[in-house]
């Protein structure tokens, strides 16, 4: 996030906010989980790819018997989602759609041939995709955003380590997201989160967070 708390501008399209060291650290954590979660909406701004860059990561996934990249996996209630996005076209890796049961049809309609869509019942609570994407073996899941999606998980007590990296610099425009929207948070005055590690990197600072007894479970 930048100083004053944006994962982004308001326009469309990306803000890099780290340096590359830290996309660097980045790829590492995603090579060492077993699926990544972002919302629809980042995937409409951004057009994420979601894979491991390095090769020599990839390498080593493949030699403990994981694919190359991690299984992929957003939520949506609209379905409105491009099946010929990054996130659907790069990688030859599982891709996961949760969506409610309203929107089922439209998505299968869409994205038959490029993902698995999961129905999530009346309304797909965060809860319920974390226990299907257990079921389905998943055992360690990387969130990296947006907003909506870390305050739900962030709200529901639901996450065990948070990192946060804050970038030198400043968006100034209270149309843009946010790390996290409103909500009840666990997180207060008099429950306040376990500070596990404070790192430099470059330009940027990586805060990592316990929030549960999991954390460093891996
Ligand atoms: N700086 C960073 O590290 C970083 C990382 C990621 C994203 N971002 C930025 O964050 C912004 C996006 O954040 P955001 O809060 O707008 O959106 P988001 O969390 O990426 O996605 C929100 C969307 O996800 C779907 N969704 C969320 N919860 C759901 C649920 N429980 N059930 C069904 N669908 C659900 C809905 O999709 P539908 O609208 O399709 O129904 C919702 O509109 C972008 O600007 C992006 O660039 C920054």
């Amino acid at each position: 996030m930048s100083l004053d708390g944006y994962l982004d501008t308001a326009s469309p399209g990306r803000l890099r906010l780290s340096n590359e060291a830290d996309f660097d650290r980045v790829d590492a954590e995603r090579a060492a989980c077993d699926a990544i979660l972002v919302g629809a909406a980042t995937l409409r701004n951004d057009n994420p790819r979601l894979l491991v860059r390095s090769p020599q990561r990839r390498t080593d996934r493949v030699a403990r018997g994981l694919p190359p990249s991690p299984t992929k996996v957003t939520v949506t209630t609209s379905a409105d989602l491009d099946p010929a996005s990054e996130f659907f076209t790069a990688g030859d890796g599982a891709k996961l759609v949760y969506c409610p049961t309203g929107a089922v049809a439209t998505a299968c309609s869409q994205l038959d041939r490029v993902a698995t869509v999961v129905d999530g019942g009346q309304a797909v609570g965060m809860g319920a995709v974390l226990e299907d994407l257990h079921a389905r073996g998943v055992r360690r899941l990387m969130v990296e955003g947006g907003s909506s999606v870390l305050t739900q998980l962030l709200s529901a007590d639901l996450v065990d380590e948070l990192q946060l990296v804050v970038a030198p610099f400043f968006v100034g425009d209270s149309g843009a997201p946010r790390f996290v929207g409103d909500g009840e948070f666990p997180w207060v005055p008099g429950r306040r989160a376990t500070l596990a590690e404070v790192r430099q990197i470059g330009d940027v600072a990586l805060l990592r967070y316990a929030l549960s007894a999991r954390f460093g479970d891996h």
